[in-house]
């Protein structure tokens, strides 16, 4: 038999003689006659509590170790407790300990535990209540993505993450070589003394990817509705709230879908997560509700229950321009809306998700589809109440001619993307697809305030410790 959880002991049906739980203790208290201690081994927000009690055993010589920190194995009999909110506790008789714990020198204590302090300890912190719920909904919410698309008929891929072209265009990219750049007088240089990339492990200059969009995009023009779920990385000196340097992404693209589509399916699937997270996950949910973000519930229901308003960009500067004194950078058309403008329109005028949508075309990657009008492009931004863009996508442009010109205005040499240009020429079809950034949909369903902790080990600007 592996060993039980104390998730599946206090879900037992009947009270159990002779069962043993693994785990962490968190705390330990001692009266005259008995001892009190909460064991918690991560399988769900609550502990079980272990009482000591003399008649049951001599645990004078081990009590002493069980400090917060310690992990230990403690056999004995489930029993109903008389103490309020907890149906079962543990009556010890025997007790084993695994590793012993120095309470003065374990960095995981109540006084200290500032978010920025805990990211100095994040190899223990998931030992804290918080990371420990934040980390269970975020592996619940990864499983309520694939089953998302699952259910709905899309097709997970993988798509590469060393890859030889820039998918956003946007020159952002982490270089992924080999070469000992520690040696620079050895390094492979071609008859014009530039940098051999020939010379490279994988025969040519490579990057760690910005997006599978691109590749998502061959995928979906042979099966219809696939979706990626994978790290994606920016090098991007942003050093925000928001912005990671690695960053996971979920990335549907659909054959077929127009713009309208597109928007259609990430709102329903934003929705459906979210009410799944609510769904699966209620006791970690109100861990965040309680000490996170008081207002957390009320935030979610706006993004379950409230239809996302349509914004064409030309109509979101008609807004903001009458109120350009509020803001840091003023408000024109062509001008590409920044977070300040975003949040404007989403939380003070209209209190509920935006989906932002027909963006200037100097604005917007070189992928997206070019409207009639010569100067907007079909692209879309979802815009959640305080974090702004979660997703942003497109219908993409599927007209040869089109994308070659838009490439060539942006300064894109098109080599690398040769066979991306290949899907126009051969059986092109509309499709569209979208991004969705999987820690900032975390922070959306927890209330955590800042990315470095939604993810376990943050990789951001000048941090890679871990
Ligand atoms: O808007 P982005 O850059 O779009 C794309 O990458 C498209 N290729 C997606 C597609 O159409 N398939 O990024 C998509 C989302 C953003 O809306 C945001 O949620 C998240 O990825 N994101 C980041 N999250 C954390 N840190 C960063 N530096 C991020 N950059 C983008
Ligand atoms: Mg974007």
């Amino acid at each position: 038999m592996p060993p039980i959880t104390i998730k599946e002991l206090l879900a037992s049906p009947a009270p159990a003689a002779g069962v043993a739980a693994r785990g962490w203790i968190k705390t330990r208290r001692d009266s005259k006659v008995m001892s009190f201690a909460e064991l918690n081994d991560g399988s769900c927000r609550a502990s079980l509590q272990v009482v000591f009690s003399a008649e049951n055993g001599d645990f004078s010589g081990i009590l002493p170790s069980l400090v917060t920190g310690a992990a230990a194995e403690i056999q004995g009999d489930l029993v109903a407790s008389p103490a309020a909110g907890q149906k079962y506790e543990l009556l010890a008789r025997q007790v084993k300990l695994y590793g012993g714990c120095d309470p003065e020198k374990y960095p995981i204590q109540k006084k200290k535990t500032s978010d920025e302090f805990l990211r100095t300890v994040a190899h223990l912190r998931p030992r804290t209540n918080k990371y420990a719920a934040m980390l269970r909904i975020r592996a619940e919410l990864a499983y309520s993505v694939h089953k998302y698309f699952h259910d709905n008929g899309f097709f997970y891929v993988n798509t590469p993450i060393i890859t030889a072209s820039d998918g956003e265009g946007a020159g952002e990219m982490f270089t992924a070589t080999t070469m000992d750049l520690s040696n620079l007088a050895a390094l492979p240089r071609t008859d014009k003394g530039e940098l051999d990339f020939s010379k490279e492990l994988l025969g040519k200059k490579t990057y760690l990817t910005v997006t599978g969009q691109l590749e998502g995009e061959s995928l979906a023009l042979a099966l219809g509705k696939i979706y990626t779920f994978g790290p994606t990385f920016r090098a991007e000196n942003s050093n925000t709230y928001r912005h990671a340097s690695e960053f996971w992404m979920i990335e549907p693209e659909m054959a077929f879908y127009e713009l309208q589509d597109d928007m259609e399916l990430a709102e329903d699937f934003i929705k459906s997560i979210t009410k799944n997270i609510l769904e699966k996950c209620p006791s970690d949910m109100e861990l965040f509700a309680k000490y996170v973000e008081p207002a957390l519930m009320d935030n979610l229901r706006n993004i379950t229950e409230n239809k996302f308003e349509r914004l064409a960009y030309t109509d979101a500067v008609k807004l903001l321009e009458p109120v350009n004194e509020r803001f840091e950078v003023k408000v024109s058309w062509g001008v590409d809306l920044a977070s300040e403008h975003e949040r404007f329109l989403v939380e003070h005028y209209f209190k509920k998700p935006v989906i932002l949508y027909n963006k200037p075309k100097d604005a917007a990657a070189f992928y997206m589809k070019l409207n009639d009008d010569g100067r907007t492009v079909r692209g879309m931004d979802v815009l959640v109440p305080r974090i702004g863009e979660v997703i942003g996508g497109s219908e993409r442009e599927n007209r040869l001619d089109v994308l070659e010109k838009k490439m060539a205005d942006a300064h894109i040499d098109p080599l690398p993307y040769w066979w991306y240009l290949d899907l126009r020429r051969y059986g092109s079809v509309p499709h569209s697809g979208f991004g969705l950034g999987f820690e900032r949909m975390l922070m959306l369903v927890t209330g955590i305030s800042n990315i470095r902790d939604v993810s376990a080990f943050p990789r951001v600007p000048g941090y890679a410790e871990f």
